[in-house]
């Protein structure tokens, strides 16, 4: 079968073969992509409408006790100045994105000892209290089953977690001895059995990725049915490992993002802020090709640039209001409407808060 033939198979069938996923990923063209992308846009247009739910991300510590070789916040990045939001500032985030319509904040940060269980899930409780109707997605990495049943308890629903390649190997070289995709895997199946709506992803580009892979990474997506995915290129930064490695192709993104849409209809797929820095157009391409999130940043302007992950992030020179203005302009400008509210998952055309 050719790679179009393929790319229908996965829309029919949901799954692919190991070898033709290596087949697409080996050799994919332009026009592939272009199959594969309006084929995802069709999807999440049946699915979702000319409609992207804005989620408001606040990035509440820079602290991290892992030393991944390609993020700029690892421990080992003397350059990086550390910042921690406290509980107030963490709540006026969320005060501000609510009177901006914000329906869903996602509180991300580094793997940060100094918020502990008891810390953090008095702050997740206190939004879910103040903020009944919102929901709250946690990001910060890998922990106890136990301390995740507690943020479930608190109220977070939703957790983000990429698994960063299904290869153990591939996971090896992009991670010290200490971290292994064993424990990674441990933690995504927990969070689902807990009940979260679970996210995993992949950086596309990463050093050392092969075609092999990624078809790993579809397979285990096939098999781990993510409620979301996050997706978007490596990008170097200087101050880690591999500050001289190239940054991962806008177009394979593209491609990875369209087939998720294609292999996983309902999941929520954000347009990332990578893919958006690695290309001015690179967000409105990604909704293109099947994304139906993006991500406003709504931490505070001063700690903006002490959360760089990797080089050139956009959005670090501008206030939360501004960002979501430009968000919102770039998704009028492909004809397309932001929401604001939860927007769970879609079942039939309703989501669970029956919107
Ligand atoms: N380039 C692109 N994405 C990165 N991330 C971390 N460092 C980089 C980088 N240099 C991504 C990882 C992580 C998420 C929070 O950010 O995939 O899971």
């Amino acid at each position: 079968m050719n790679n179009r033939e393929l790319i229908d198979k996965l829309n029919s069938e949901h799954a692919l073969l190991h070898e033709e996923w290596g087949q697409i990923f080996d050799t994919w063209d332009a026009y592939d992509l272009q199959y594969a992308a309006r084929l995802a846009n069709c999807i999440s247009l049946e699915r979702f409408g000319r409609k992207i739910y804005f989620r408001g991300i606040i990035e509440f510590t820079n602290v991290c006790k892992n030393d991944c070789y390609y993020c700029g916040i690892r421990a080992g990045n003397s350059n990086c100045a550390r910042y921690r939001l406290d509980e107030e500032d963490i709540l006026k985030c969320c005060a501000d994105g609510y009177a901006h319509g914000f329906r869903t904040f996602v509180l991300q940060g580094g793997e940060d000892p100094y918020y502990t269980k008891e810390k953090i899930c008095g702050i997740v409780h206190r939004i879910t209290e103040e903020y009944p109707d919102c929901a709250v997605t946690m990001s910060i990495g890998e922990l106890d089953r136990d301390f995740y049943q507690a943020l479930y308890d608190a109220g977070a629903r939703r957790y983000l977690l990429r698994h960063e390649t299904a290869d153990a190997e591939h996971y090896a070289s992009l991670h010290p001895a200490g971290m292994a995709l064993e424990s990674r895997m441990r933690c995504l199946k927990d969070l689902k059995e807990i009940g979260f709506q679970t996210g995993c992803g992949i950086m596309v580009g990463s050093p050392y990725q092969t075609s092999e892979h990624l078809a790993k990474d579809m397979e285990f997506m096939t098999e781990f049915q993510p409620e979301m995915v996050g997706l978007g290129p490596f990008i170097p930064h200087k101050d880690t490992p591999f500050r001289d490695e190239p940054a991962g192709s806008v177009d394979k993104t593209l491609l990875v993002i369209a087939l998720t849409r294609i292999l996983l209809p309902d999941a929520l797929i954000p347009s990332t802020t990578a893919l958006g820095t690695a290309e001015a157009e690179g967000r409105q391409k990604g909704v293109l090709a099947g994304c139906n999130v993006v991500m406003p940043n709504l931490s505070p302007m001063e700690v903006r640039k002490k959360y760089m992950l990797y080089d050139g992030k956009v959005g670090t020179d501008m206030s939360a209001e501004a960002g979501i203005r430009t968000l919102r302009a770039q998704m009028e400008e492909i004809g397309y409407e932001v929401v604001v509210t939860r927007g769970d998952f879609t079942y039939h055309g309703r989501n669970q808060a029956g919107e």
